[in-house]
């Protein structure tokens, strides 16, 4: 498939911003306009690129920085309320008045970090704590981003019928989920890792993570901004390294009573062929020497994961220690439990 056309049915439709923006760029590309001059060096792209993504980000980026208040009157996240059809006549100088930044934007893969799984995050917590009877956890989180699920503790979740965390946290995490009961779990040490970490108290990190989010899915948006209001007070700690070897250092010994949680949410289809076996060995291995849970929170079960599957019609659940506990939407909540 062209690159064109990889831009033109990623959405195959014009009903949003993106689906209007990626039909366009997807025209300009043919005719050999500016979008083709910025694209030029990823015609081999494949769709596991996502080309598209990258630079509607990058696109995204210039706007966020508030230099470009014409084009930011068609971003719903910074209250531009145009509708879309009008787009193009502005976003074309912008291209072509940014173009090294663009082609620079193109280089960096799709970054997402989504705090709506903390609530997946916290009930398998308290199921976790009640299995092995230990409310003392410590955390670890390979595939982690920027962290920002480390933080669960910090965010309010709540269901139908109970609520979790601080009543004055600026992230509250509405669940559909019932029955949850929830356990008065201290989280006493929080860690993760990442291939590409972002940290958090660096000054574009915070317009990095949202350039990624739908600029008119303001929910997730507000979710994200309310999650990196909590980072900067408590930033999270992310060691740039890949999932196996790094758990294979953290997992060597552990504090007495408590209990070790390694967690992980939509990262094992991007690990490479033999880190999931990998992980879940080291994982068995650890078992013998301290109270460990595994919660994965992924479209399919670790087990399964060969790469090229569609998480969203797979439907990610939660697992703690191969038992489906919780099943949800693609980003988190709200948060249908299958079985407790
Ligand atoms: C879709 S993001 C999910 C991030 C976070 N777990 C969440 O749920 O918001 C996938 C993350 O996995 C990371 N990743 C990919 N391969 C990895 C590996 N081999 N080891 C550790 N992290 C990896 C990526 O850099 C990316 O930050």
């Amino acid at each position: 498939m062209s690159l064109a056309d990889q831009f033109r049915n990623h959405f195959g439709h014009r009903d949003h911003l993106y689906g209007v923006m990626l039909a366009e760029l997807a025209d300009d590309l043919d005719a050999g306009g500016v979008t083709a001059t910025i694209v030029a060096s990823k015609h081999d792209a494949t769709r596991a690129d996502a080309i598209q993504l990258r630079l509607l980000a990058g696109i995204y980026r210039l706007v966020l920085r508030g230099g470009e208040p014409e084009l930011a009157a068609f971003y719903p996240t910074l209250g531009g309320t145009r509708g879309p059809a009008e787009i193009w006549p502005v976003l074309r100088p912008v291209l072509a008045n940014h173009l090294l930044e663009l082609q620079a934007a193109i280089e960096h893969p799709p970054q997402t970090n989504e705090v709506g799984r903390s609530a997946l995050l916290a009930i398998g917590l308290f199921e976790a704590a009640r299995r092995h009877d230990l409310p003392r956890i410590r955390l670890l989180e390979p595939g982690a981003s920027a962290g920002l699920n480390l933080n669960a503790a910090h965010y309010r979740v709540t269901g139908p019928d109970w609520a979790w965390g601080p009543v004055d946290s600026p992230l509250v995490l509405d669940t559909e989920a019932a029955g949850v009961h929830p356990v008065s779990v201290e989280i006493v040490e929080h860690r993760g890792c990442d291939i590409a970490p972002i940290d958090v108290t660096q000054p574009d990190a915070a317009a990095y993570l949202r350039s990624f989010v739908w600029p008119f899915d303001l929910p997730r948006d507000r979710r994200l901004q309310a999650a990196l209001v909590v980072a900067q007070r408590h930033p999270p700690r992310v060691d740039r390294e890949s999932a196996s070897r790094w758990l294979a250092r953290q997992l060597t010994a552990a504090p007495d009573g408590v209990l070790t949680v390694v967690w992980q949410s939509i990262t094992a289809q991007y690990w490479p062929a033999q880190e999931s076996a990998r992980v879940r060995e080291i994982v068995a291995d650890a078992r013998s020497r301290m109270p460990l849970a595994h919660l994965t929170m992924e479209g399919v079960p670790p087990a399964q994961l060969t790469g090229g599957y569609d998480v969203l019609a797979h439907g990610p659940r939660t697992e703690l220690d191969g038992q489906v506990i919780a099943r949800s939407h693609h980003h988190g909540p709200p948060v249908v439990l299958a079985t407790a």
